[in-house]
């Protein structure tokens, strides 16, 4: 067959640019023609003309994706989300019945996710009442997006709970979750997590499993947890070697459930609060939209975590396998999902992740929603089945999207998406490749926040002068008198003062402070480490001194000073590290002074760089010139604006040294000058050095 210039061009074009897969409907007949010879080329020709606007589109927007299937490829579903735009009359869907599937849905404000995650709640439940099949859909309302559901999809099932209003969560798994030892390690991870405790932990779980007995004799069906108040309580009243092994773990843990206690009203205020089997599986199959509008992002975050787990822990270690299936829905997850929140945990998941990741073959299943996807776990991406993307505008996400869905750079197609309009993947699918949908919505509620809210149920909690709590605080006296006792056998001079070794240590920092502990206790001769550690404790105790690790590339070394008393118990002057900051500051600036004076130069802290406010950690003077020293503890610090500040007179200015605690973190920091200043003109005379220099 010889084809005519314009078939020729005609047939080159749609080849180029993919048309029959980006229009079959349109595209195929023509190509057919002209496989049949009935295409003349004045047909071509209007056919090139007609397709114009096509070609245009794909030379603005590239779309490779594969051609969008027909409705018999794509298969049956159980719920319908959208019409293929590249099809249309051809449906989209999510099978979700066989087996639970997860979805994430993301796109920039205003793109449409929360329009079609009201349209997917409503779907879902209309499934369930159709099929007779139970589905707990549990929504965190995070903005006041759902806040019409429970009255449109009737009171006779649905919830409305508030975590200002009536709505309380305690420490507590589910009912009828027996093992209490992986529970009680599950909520102080949560907590340690979210509040930056990592030692502490221990002490929480500590407290936890000391409380306990005392507050379910006789055991009731519903076990009693304490409320964050009452360990609070626990906190203020014990001395800190009780439940922690230093005084600053337990510091910080009492400082951190302080601050959740003041921040959270009577939200947490429970011996037994909100549970999932209690509140929704229970009643029976009850489903509930939780407003937490307005909740600060900490609390938000334990709240959700500590819902997940009941989930995925009663499920898991229950081995529910046939239970109703629980959907968990979440607009506005983008901190929940990140992996900066992740990463809090010393596992890299959150209990959110957790649930995402193992809830699957339980009878699970997440519907999250977010804007900025760049920021989303890898661990929640890829246990996700149906991934949605709608608009995605800023390049991270539009990036991380691409990669989801193996565009290549699909930034400009993604970019170009109107509301509603959405790249849709069902991952292991019968056409598990994108293509692009319409999804079906639910226009934005117009309702006000209801006057009142569903009450969870809870049983109010109590503090230790309640007189049920009796027997707690009888067992708490009672053991901190014991602790007592142990320590004063183990300390036998508590009242006339430190032991020997302890003054000979204070004695011995009073000569040199400026050195590390451990060469203090060498200059003592044999010292076991466990008598070395019984020292350190017991001057910590009796308030003689204070100790702080200092981490350097090598090792860490503890450093120390003492307190006012001690200088009285040595009549002696009192000395301190002088400067400013924490005592490791001080401790390395002065060590830093110290260094250049035995080189016999002058040295000052804290030097005032002329007209400005500056100060500089150490300058040593160089004849007419100064070099000055800049302390830096970690390698998020920025240190731009100081490097601009010492330079204010280059001509005063000799040098600048940074001086890091490890290597990596120099590396960090001469990375980041590197970028922020390449044209800055003093560049060349600072200079990186770790500390370990000075040891
Ligand atoms: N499928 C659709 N077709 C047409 N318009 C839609 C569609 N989905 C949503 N819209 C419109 O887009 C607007 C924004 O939708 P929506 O509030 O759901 O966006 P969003 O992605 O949740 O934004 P935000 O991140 O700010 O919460 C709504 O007013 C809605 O009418
Ligand atoms: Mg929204």
């Amino acid at each position: 067959m010889t084809r005519g210039h314009y078939i020729k061009q005609l047939i080159q074009a749609i080849e180029y640019y993919r048309l029959a897969d980006r229009h079959p409907d349109q595209i195929e007949p023509i190509v057919l023609m002209a496989e049949q010879g009935i295409l003349t080329d004045n047909m071509a020709k209007a056919e090139l003309f007609r397709i114009q606007p096509l070609i245009e589109r794909q030379k603005k927007v590239w779309n490779s994706m594969p051609a969008a299937p027909n409705q018999q490829e794509l298969g049956e579903f159980d719920v319908p989300v959208g019409e293929l735009i590249e099809r249309p009359g051809v449906t989209a869907g999510i099978r979700i019945l066989d087996q639970p599937r997860h979805i994430l849905v993301s796109g920039a404000t205003g793109s449409g996710k929360s329009s079609f995650l009201r349209w997917l709640i409503i779907a879902l439940a209309t499934l369930s009442a159709r099929i007779g099949k139970e589905i707990i859909i549990l929504v965190l309302d995070l903005k006041g997006d759902f806040v019409d559901l429970p009255d449109r999809l009737g009171r006779e099932r649905w919830r409305h709970f508030s975590v200002h209003d009536g709505f309380r969560i305690g420490l507590n798994p589910p009912v009828g979750f027996r093992n209490t030892t992986s529970w009680i390690n599950e909520i102080t991870r949560i907590i340690a997590a979210h509040c930056g405790l990592i030692f502490s932990a221990s002490s929480l779980a500590a407290i936890l499993r000391f409380v306990l007995p005392h507050i379910n004799n006789p055991p009731t069906s519903i076990l009693n947890w304490p409320r964050l108040a009452l360990v609070l309580e626990i906190l203020r009243r014990t001395p800190y070697d009780l439940f922690a092994t230093r005084r600053q773990y337990k510091d910080a843990l009492e400082q951190r459930v302080e601050f959740l206690v003041e921040n959270s009203g009577s939200l947490f205020d429970t011996t037994h609060g909100f549970d999932v089997i209690k509140d929704l599986v229970a009643p029976p199959g009850h489903c509930a939209v939780i407003d937490m509008t307005t909740l600060s992002p900490i609390l938000v975050h334990i709240v959700v975590d500590i819902i997940c787990s009941q989930i995925l822990f009663w499920r898991i270690y229950e081995r529910v396998i046939e239970g109703p299936l629980f959907c968990l829905v979440i607009d506005e997850a983008d901190t929940l999902c990140s992996y900066r929140t992740a990463a809090l945990y010393l596992e890299n998941y959150t209990s959110l992740g957790r649930a995402t990741k193992q809830g699957r073959q339980f009878d699970i299943m997440s519907i999250l929603a977010m804007t900025y996807t760049g920021d989303c776990s890898q661990f929640i991406t890829s246990n996700t089945t149906y991934h949605i993307s709608y608009n995605q505008s800023d390049p991270a996400s539009a990036l991380e999207a691409s990669r989801i869905f193996h565009l290549g750079d699909g930034s400009r197609l993604l970019g170009s998406l109107q509301p509603g309009e959405c790249i849709f993947k069902e991952s292991q699918g019968s056409c598990s490749y994108p293509m692009l949908i319409r999804t079906h919505y639910e226009e934005p509620s117009q309702s006000r926040r209801p006057e009142a809210f569903d009450r969870s149920l809870w049983v109010p909690g109590k503090g230790l002068l309640d007189p049920e709590m009796k027997p707690l605080a009888d067992a708490l006296n009672k053991r901190i008198a014991e602790h007592k006792a142990t320590k004063k056998r183990q300390l036998p001079q508590e009242q006339s003062g430190p032991s020997d070794l302890a003054l000979k240590l204070l004695g011995l920092w009073y000569e040199d402070h400026l050195n590390f502990v451990v060469r203090l206790f060498e200059k003592m001769g044999k010292i076991s480490f466990s008598a070395q550690k019984r020292i350190v404790a017991e001057l910590e105790e009796l308030q003689l001194a204070v100790f702080e690790d200092l981490r350097l590339s090598s090792r860490t070394f503890r450093i120390m000073e003492l307190l006012p008393k001690a200088f009285g118990l040595l009549g002696k002057a009192p000395i301190q590290i002088r400067g400013r900051g924490k005592l490791r500051h001080r401790f390395m600036a002065n060590r830093i002074k110290w260094s250049a004076e035995t080189q016999g130069k002058t040295a000052y802290l804290e030097w005032i760089i002329p007209d400005t406010t500056h100060p500089a950690d150490v300058a040593v003077e160089e004849g007419e010139q100064f070099e000055l020293f800049e302390i830096v503890m970690t390698g998020t610090d920025n240190v731009g604006e100081g490097i601009r500040a010492c330079f204010t007179h280059p001509e005063l200015i000799r040098s600048l040294t940074i001086v890091a605690t490890q290597k990596n973190i120099c590396k960090k920091l001469k990375a980041q000058v590197a970028s922020e200043m390449p044209s800055f003109p003093y560049l060349d005379r600072v200079r990186f050095e770790t500390f370990a220099q000075y040891v």
